[in-house]
């Protein structure tokens, strides 16, 4: 900071000159990134008519909504080239990964950033399998859930539930340095959660679908692989020998390691800014499934089966189309924030799917799917704007084969999930120069200093965004009974009875 303008042409740096003051600045490029901190130097005094809340002497803040070019940290884990078409777990195409590697020896990567030897996998299956059961006492608090509690709500509720059971990892408890020390015993404690977490996710997944189907829970078998393992604790109804489909089980094997990891989207940043108050990981990891239950994160496998439905059939699409077109309608599965060419995950789950179809039979919804798809790379609206399927056009489908209901597909994201969030997590714990609080700025917009008025010298502000209302004045007329009916709970919709105003 502070060089002189006249750096030579070609050195990295930025040079900046601050108009309301006059001064110059050369801020140095690393990385090709520039510090925000670097701004903060160039204070100003307050110019006449400027808000004081804008602390103008306090130096040049850097505003960023919805973060769309602030990278937030420097990272070895995923690498994404959108334009190209490019994703790489710790430098490995995911190509490559997902025809050699298996879910579990992509974790092992993505976490500690090699691929395993034989034994050291071994270890590390053997560790996360072991780790896969969990308490008793849980059953109860899965049972304490209503018949028709998404199964996310669960999932989330659960993640951070069983974080109460481990006081011995927990930093509030034992120490805030507890996982970012970094010597043998703080990297023992940290390897036991991630096994805990990864062993115990798939486990917490079956236990949110069973108790909604009404069946028993099931002890984690041995002797399967993790995604096996997954579809027994989900399928098994007392059958003797009863062992998943080896083809599912690879199918769903492979959309585990394509979900694994994406650098910092919403969950994963979550995951981050939650873990970076230094709280245990269970909780950081309930926090990241949260964010990913939202309907533009990781409920778009779902849309995708919602319209092919509404569609119906082939004959259905160039309607349809038409109304994208119109922006009467949205193509779900399509476009990405990053993925400007393709999506390199959407090729491989298009192949797994025709393997998947080819035990369960073709989805009556794949002949519209393939319709849809085929009409859209054609139209000039989508090649315009370089929309092509992303990793949800074509992975419902392949969910929605194998049996899993609807709502249950944002389940099947989180569970691979929590290996990327855990190899991040991680990394941030034993990052260079430690953990710094995430305390993002704000652009304070509201009311100046003012002083507090009795309530009798008051004039109501009104508006709808600006007055609170009485939730039984939407529609609905007071002094009557509403009640919930058992089948509108999901819709949130009310039955009217006479008498007085009743919810849960
Ligand atoms: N259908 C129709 N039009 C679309 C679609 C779509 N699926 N996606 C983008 N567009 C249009 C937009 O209307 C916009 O048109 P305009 O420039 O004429 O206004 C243009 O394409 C650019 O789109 P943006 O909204 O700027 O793209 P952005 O990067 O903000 O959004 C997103 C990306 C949210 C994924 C978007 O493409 C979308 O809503 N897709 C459907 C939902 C979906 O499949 N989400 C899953 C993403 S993958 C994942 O999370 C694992």
């Amino acid at each position: 900071m502070g060089k002189p303008l006249d750096a030579p042409l070609g050195s990295n740096s930025l040079s900046v000159r601050d108009n309301r003051t006059g001064k110059s600045y050369s801020i140095p490029i690393v990385d090709n990134s520039i510090s925000a901190t670097d701004f903060k130097a160039m204070s100003a005094p307050r110019a006449p008519g400027e808000r004081e809340e804008n602390e103008t002497e306090k130096g040049l803040r850097v505003s960023d909504k919805g973060f769309l070019n602030t990278a937030v940290l420097r990272s070895e884990i995923t690498f994404i080239d959108g334009d190209a078409g490019v994703l790489r777990y710790r430098g490995y195409p995911i190509e490559q990964l997902a025809l050699e590697s298996s879910h579990l020896e992509t974790a092992y990567l993505l976490i500690y950033g090699s691929l395993p030897t034989k034994s050291q996998f071994q270890v590390f299956q053997d560790e996360i399998m072991h780790h896969s059961v969990i308490h008793a006492d849980a059953e109860q608090f899965f049972r304490s859930f209503r018949y028709d509690a998404h199964p996310m709500a669960i999932l989330t509720s659960a993640l951070a539930y069983l974080g109460s059971y481990y006081s011995q990892a927990n930093p509030s408890l034992q120490g805030q340095n507890l996982f970012t020390k970094g010597d043998k015993a703080s990297l023992a404690v940290m390897d036991k959660q991630i096994y805990r977490l990864i062993g115990k996710a798939t486990t917490l997944a079956a236990m949110a679908y069973r108790v909604r189907q009404g069946r028993e829970f099931v002890t984690p078998p041995t002797g399967l692989s993790y995604t096996g393992s997954f579809l027994y604790q989900m399928d098994y109804l007392g059958q003797e020998n009863y062992v998943p489909n080896p083809v599912l089980e690879k199918a769903l094997d492979v959309l585990f390691l394509l979900h694994a990891d994406h650098e910092l989207n919403a969950s994963a940043t979550t995951v981050l800014q939650t873990s970076s108050s230094l709280v245990d990981p269970f909780s950081a990891i309930a926090a990241g499934c949260a964010s990913l239950y939202g309907p533009l994160h990781g409920g778009a496998n779902e849309a995708v089966i919602r319209m092919l439905i509404s569609i119906g059939k082939p004959e259905n699409v160039p309607a349809f189309i038409e109304a994208v077109k119109k922006r009467e309608k949205v193509l779900s599965g399509f476009g990405h924030r990053v993925y400007k060419t393709s999506d390199p995950r959407s090729f491989i789950v298009r192949k797994t799917a025709d393997e998947v179809f080819k035990i369960t039979g073709k989805d009556e919804l794949l002949e519209t799917a393939m319709a849809l798809h085929d009409a859209a790379m054609k139209d000039e609206y989508f090649i315009k704007r370089k929309l092509a399927p992303n990793v949800d056009f074509w992975s419902g489908l392949i969910y929605r084969a194998m049996g899993f209901p609807n709502d249950f597909f944002p389940v099947l994201f989180a569970v691979p999930r929590v290996v990327g969030w855990l190899a991040h997590w991680r990394q941030m714990m034993l990052q260079t120069g430690g953990v710094k609080i995430w305390r993002p700025r704000q652009i304070y917009v509201g009311e100046t200093k003012r002083d507090y008025v009795p309530v009798d010298e008051r004039i109501a502000v009104v508006g709808p965004k600006k007055t609170p209302r009485r939730w039984n004045t939407l529609g609905f007329q007071s002094g009557r009974i509403l009640r919930r009916s058992r089948a509108s709970t999901q819709s949130c919709e009310f039955r009217r009875v006479a008498g007085a105003i009743v919810s849960r």
